[in-house]
């Protein structure tokens, strides 16, 4: 497979060199000829594609999921890169999902004041949301993401032999955050999700590549104008406040916590009046039919110790994002008893 740059027009501008088509391999060889990389991938990872990541000269394997972002592993890299001999001008190469992409991004960030890295996300949910926007971290203690900055990659190539391998949980996963895009920016996607499914998904690569290039463009159309979520780029939290709760306090994956959380959201939209029952129901409909859950277990209280300690909370007040109608979101803050009395009205 040839490089293809692939270039997404974002309001007038089109972002080059910074999302690729390739093949690992052809691209790795491609850039090792010119300088200094270091490759980090995981131990899934590894043992899933040794075919391709054994070429890699300079390659660190670090614990898979969210297990790379502890500080062991952190030093651990630390170290590794200086045995590589890496310096200020080496690249980085993250090869992994989210938890790989938040470590690569952060340590890339910090090593030597910053060194140039580049991603290939592995799983769907990275591809179309975790490796865009910039924003990185690893976990100190039980504190999630405490350490972290907003640094973007040089690029992101999409590699689709990676997502070849994935379970089918892992595109469920993802699809939640595919999902997310339709319901607060892109009513032609969420129309276009109602009429296939996730068998599709997984067997028609030209459907998967439509659905990847797509939530990119969208997602990197709102890292260009707020990479700092001072405005629009708060909308992508759809779902997401409820959501980190759930994913806390029951360890469900980030994908389908999210999934509960816009199913949530979408209810707390309509019973303040802004979203008509039947797009609410569609909403439900559509988080149904991939398959991922729309409740979850735990009582209102349970979920609102996680709640009241989230970082975006201000003083009083939450700014949770709800929908005026399918593709359109807006910012609603609420005072925090608010939201906790229409929450309770959901889950118990
Ligand atoms: N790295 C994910 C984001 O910045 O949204």
């Amino acid at each position: 497979m040839e490089i293809v740059d692939i270039q997404y027009n974002i309001k007038n501008e089109t972002i080059t060199k910074l999302f690729y088509q390739a093949d690992f391999l052809t691209f790795y060889k491609s850039i090792v000829e010119k300088r200094h990389v270091v490759v980090i991938t995981d131990e899934n990872i590894y043992n899933c594609h040794e075919d391709k990541l054994q070429f890699v000269e300079n390659l660190m394997v670090v614990d898979a999921g969210e297990a790379c972002k502890d500080m062991d592993v952190f030093q651990y890299a630390i170290h590794t890169l200086l045995d590589f001999e890496a310096d200020r001008n080496t690249l980085i190469i993250g090869v992994g999902g989210g938890a790989l992409t938040d470590f690569v991004g952060f340590l890339s960030s910090i090593f030597m004041r910053g060194v140039d890295f580049g991603f290939f996300p592995t799983t769907l949910l990275g591809a179309v949301d975790a490796s865009i926007g910039g924003k990185n971290g690893v976990n100190f203690g039980v504190y999630k993401n405490l350490l972290g900055t907003i640094n973007q990659p040089k690029f992101i190539v999409n590699d689709p032999s990676f997502l070849q391998t994935l379970d089918i949980s892992e595109f469920k996963n993802g699809m939640a955050e595919v999902i997310k895009y339709g319901c607060i920016l892109d009513r032609e996607l969420f129309g276009y999700l109602e009429n296939i499914d996730l068998e599709v998904i997984v067997n028609d690569l030209e459907c998967l590549n439509y659905i990847i290039t797509k939530c990119q463009a969208i997602k990197i159309n709102i890292i260009e104008k707020d990479v700092f979520e001072k405005g629009d780029r708060k909308l992508l939290n759809f779902g997401h406040t409820i959501g980190h709760a759930i994913e806390m306090s029951n360890h469900f994956p980030h994908g389908f916590s999210v999934a509960i959380g816009m199913n949530y959201a979408a209810q707390i939209s309509e019973k303040l009046g802004f979203l008509a029952s039947e797009k609410r129901e569609r909403i439900q409909n559509i988080i149904e039919k991939y398959d991922l859950p729309i409740n979850q277990p735990k009582s209102c209280d349970e979920l609102w110790q996680m709640i009241k300690g989230d970082k975006k909370k201000n003083g009083d007040k939450i700014n949770l994002i709800l929908l005026n109608d399918i593709g359109s979101a807006f910012v609603h803050p609420i005072d925090l008893e608010d939201f906790k009395s229409i929450l309770q009205s959901i889950i118990n």
